[in-house]
């Protein structure tokens, strides 16, 4: 065979069978690499753009282990009426989750807001410690081995409701005062005894950002008191709403934080990272290398931790984010807070993300 044709059909074969190669090669794994730093990587998720998007979620499928829902387990979406339930987007994620075997990370069970209007409003003591007790009970009991961990309640601090404490002024704490929490924990911990219990929060991420550093404080004096009641809690969700307007000051305050929480005993989860790039200007690969670093100066800073058991996306393609109507564009741009863009193509957050991974196996 002539030197050229061998090299040419050499070539030939040994390029076709390349990009063969390449179209058959698994694109990175979010979860794979995760699962070698001994964490899981999931992102929030609602049911209905599952079942209408296959590409959608087999992107997820292919990503995740774990999925929160973003919406199908808050009171706005249980809670049609006093006396009724409505489970079913609740039991879709579960479904879909089963059908990927991928963990659920529940969401949430106490929060001042998604309330529906029928619960909107003031209520007395016993009332409240009834609804409570019941919403609680029904929701965590109705996924007792399908919900491995749940945020119970969501957004406990606000240091500007001035209290010393540092409690927001819910509804619920101005109905039981701070001892509904207690009584959410109690209630989820007696309907799922397995599930692993925790209270979430924003505003926590960043060392130069003085509120935060300041809500830290408050956050870990709470963590403290109620463990100090005998609260069953196992955990502390991050949010992990990050800012591309900020400096990422991701350093020794925040690491210090996550030592504190875990020399308590608790799990940490960071449960909807994304990045607010709306006050970003220039091109979407500019936009997206500049929130790729900030993903990667967290996600390093936060896997240093072990007691870190998952990060999680608020979302996983910019074909579906709630920044969309939140924060979007003046100039219209399209809004890139995720690690996938709208044609589900991996971004550099995505490849920022699984290099944090892989540093930290
Ligand atoms: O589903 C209804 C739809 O039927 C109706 O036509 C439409 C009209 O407004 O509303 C739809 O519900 C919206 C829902 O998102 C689903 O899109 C609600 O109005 C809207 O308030 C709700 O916003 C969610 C918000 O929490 C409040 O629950 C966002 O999607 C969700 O991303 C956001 O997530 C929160 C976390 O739970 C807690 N941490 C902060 C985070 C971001 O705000």
């Amino acid at each position: 065979m002539s030197p050229s044709l061998f090299s040419r059909r050499g070539l030939l074969v040994g390029a076709s069978a390349a990009i063969a190669g390449a179209a058959c090669a698994e694109p990175p794994s979010l979860k794979a690499a995760a699962k070698r730093a001994g964490r899981r990587f999931g992102c929030a998720v609602e049911p209905q753009t599952l079942a209408a998007d296959g590409d959608f979620r087999d992107l997820v499928a292919q990503q995740c282990d774990l999925l929160i829902p973003e919406n199908a387990m808050k009171w706005n979406a249980l809670r049609p009426s006093a006396d009724a339930f409505d489970f079913a987007a609740a039991d879709a994620v579960i479904a879909a989750a089963r059908a990927q075997g991928a963990q659920v990370h529940g969401h949430c069970l106490v929060w001042h807001e998604a309330m529906p209007n029928w619960a909107a409003g003031p209520i007395d003591g016993p009332t409240a410690r009834d609804r409570l007790e019941a919403h609680v009970g029904a929701v965590a009991g109705r996924y007792r081995g399908a919900v491995a961990s749940w945020d119970v309640i969501n957004e406990a601090v606000e240091r500007n409701d001035r209290r010393a404490d540092g409690l927001r002024r819910s509804l619920w704490l101005e109905a039981l005062g701070p001892d509904y929490l207690l009584t959410a924990l109690d209630a989820a911990h007696r309907a799922a005894p397995q599930a692993r219990l925790a209270i979430s929060d924003y505003g926590l991420e960043y060392d130069h950002v003085t509120w935060m550093v300041e809500k830290r404080g408050t956050m870990l004096a709470l963590l403290r008191d109620l463990l100090r009641r005998g609260a069953p809690l196992h955990a502390l969700s991050i949010q992990g709403h990050l800012l591309g307007a900020e400096p990422a000051s991701f350093g020794l305050g925040l690491r210090r934080f996550l030592s504190d929480v875990a020399d308590l005993g608790l799990e940490i989860y960071v449960t909807e990272l994304d990045v607010n790039e709306q006050t970003l200007t220039g091109s979407a690969a500019a936009r997206d290398a500049i929130v790729a670093d900030i993903y990667r100066r967290f996600v390093d800073t936060i896997l240093n931790e072990p007691a870190v058991r998952f990060v999680a996306t608020w979302g996983l393609s910019d074909r579906y984010t709630s920044k969309t109507e939140m924060f979007p564009h003046a100039d219209g741009l399209d809004v890139r807070p995720l690690p996938f863009d709208r044609d589900l193509r991996p971004k550099a957050a995505a490849r920022a993300l699984q290099a944090a991974f892989q540093r930290a196996a």
